[in-house]
């Protein structure tokens, strides 16, 4: 501890570094001391404040006003002028969408682009999300073993967000190859070399981005949020710029898809790891939704987001400067005993699972979030439905280095094919 030794920074403070692979691999344990002794502590290493307790960070999501959002999509590694110069080249020109606007701009652009979210909305989605997924589970299901982040879950929801997008099929394929870019741009500490080869992948993705919106520009009655938004332009352009078409047009690639393969891996890894709980669900389905609401909760996606104090403030008792930057670890909130009885343990029927921070809380609360639960939950019913027997094979799992985006980068599974229900009943 700092006791003593004048120090405004503890020890465990200072050894805080959210880039190393400890973090990846489980964050609320990662911060365990902080949620018990310091749960308001500065990160030297990362220039950041950092909250880890459930009421604090739900009173900070709670005030968008005090503490701004501005920042959540900030580089968090400062590019160097190489990297710099080549994200000039491409005319790389991110701005604000939704989730780094501040109000009053907000609340307006929220409400008026809301429509295509709700649940009426996205029943349209259904039929596509379960051919697209029941399409995937045929191509290994006789294999006895599967990658299923690379045969699967990452391919999925990236498909889903297209077409909840609205981009045009014929260009689905090379907007795949460059979406990872921009989490490790935003959100990662690539090294001087990787920064040139990131930010190449990133001005692709912005021009790729801003050529499919003009070409969405000249159909804009064709279906898909992207198209919805053009429309609502024409209506309000001061509510609708033109800098946050072309922004969320590669923004919302990354927000539907990276989330949510990333919290559909996390969930079936922990639920085969108790394989009780997996029998469970495969004998009653509609233990489901809240088995994926616990498992946001337990093991969700989004391991911590940001905010930026606008005056000073005291989060916990802590006095904090205006200007100074937050990391919120929501997965942490998630865990803590304070709000969730015996948080380490997974449970399916908790009552309040629903309670969890992964999708942020109050007024940018994610939009996508029934989007994100209708592909978690229809990706359990095939695989409970057609692979019971799934076993979760011995693996090292390893993560992409960042504060923010969290999944395995592979999740191996085998099963005994000449079991599969398929072939028992025909
Ligand atoms: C905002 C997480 C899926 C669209 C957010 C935020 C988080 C988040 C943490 C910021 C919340 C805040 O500041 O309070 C997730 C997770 C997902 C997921 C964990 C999957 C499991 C999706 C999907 C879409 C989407 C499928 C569909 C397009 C958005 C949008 C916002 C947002 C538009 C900005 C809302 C605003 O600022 O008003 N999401 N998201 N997300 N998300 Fe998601």
């Amino acid at each position: 501890t700092n006791a003593g030794t004048g120090c405004p920074v503890s020890a465990r403070a200072a050894q805080f570094d959210p880039f190393e692979d400890a973090y990846q691999q489980d964050p609320p344990e990662y911060v365990k001391w902080s949620r018990e002794q310091e749960p308001v502590f500065y990160s030297p290493k990362l220039g950041y404040w950092v909250v880890t307790r459930y009421e604090d960070i739900k009173q900070i999501f709670r005030d968008n006003i005090t503490f701004s959002p501005s920042i959540a999509l900030e580089k968090i590694t400062p590019t160097g002028p190489e990297a710099n110069a080549v994200l000039e080249s491409y005319n790389y020109g991110m701005s604000r969408t939704l989730v780094n606007e501040d109000e009053p701009a907000h609340m307006p652009r929220r409400r008026l682009l809301m429509e295509p979210f709700t649940v009426d909305a996205l029943k349209h989605h259904e039929p596509m999300v379960r051919a697209l997924t029941r399409q995937y589970v045929d191509r290994f299901i006789n294999d006895g073993k599967a990658d299923l982040v690379e045969q699967m879950l990452w391919e999925v929801p990236l498909t889903v967000a297209l077409h909840f997008l609205g981009v045009p099929e014929e260009d689905m394929d090379t907007l795949r190859k460059y979406s990872i870019a921009h989490t490790v741009n935003t959100w990662g500490r690539p090294k001087a070399e990787e920064q040139v080869a990131v930010a190449h992948a990133v001005g692709n993705f912005w021009q790729l981005a801003g050529k499919i919106l003009e070409k969405m520009r000249k159909n804009p009655e064709q279906p898909g949020w992207m198209q919805y938004g053009i429309r609502m332009q024409q209506l309000h352009p001061d509510v609708v710029p033109d800098s946050y078409l072309h922004s969320m047009m590669m923004a919302g690639i990354v927000a539907a898809h990276e989330t949510t393969a990333n919290a559909s891996a996390n969930a079936i890894k922990l639920l085969l790891s108790h394989p009780h709980v997996w029998q469970e669900i495969c004998e009653d389905p509609n233990l489901i939704p809240n088995a994926v609401e616990e498992c946001l909760r337990h093991n969700g996606s989004v391991a911590a987001w940001r905010r930026l104090a606008t005056r000073d403030v005291q989060i916990g008792g802590v006095s904090i400067a205006a200007g100074s930057k937050l990391l919120i670890v929501s997965s942490s909130a998630n865990h803590d005993e304070r709000h969730f009885a015996d948080a380490d343990l997974l449970d399916i029927r908790r009552e309040n699972a629903s309670d969890q921070l992964t999708f942020g809380y109050g007024s940018h609360q994610c939009m996508g979030k029934n989007l994100a639960r209708m592909e978690m939950q229809i990706f359990l019913e095939e695989l409970t439905l057609r692979l019971p027997h799934l076993i979760l094979s011995e693996q090292t799992f390893t993560y992409v280095s960042n504060t923010s985006f969290r999944g395995p980068e592979h999740l191996w599974v085998h099963w005994d094919p000449s079991a599969n229900p398929e072939r028992q009943d025909p």
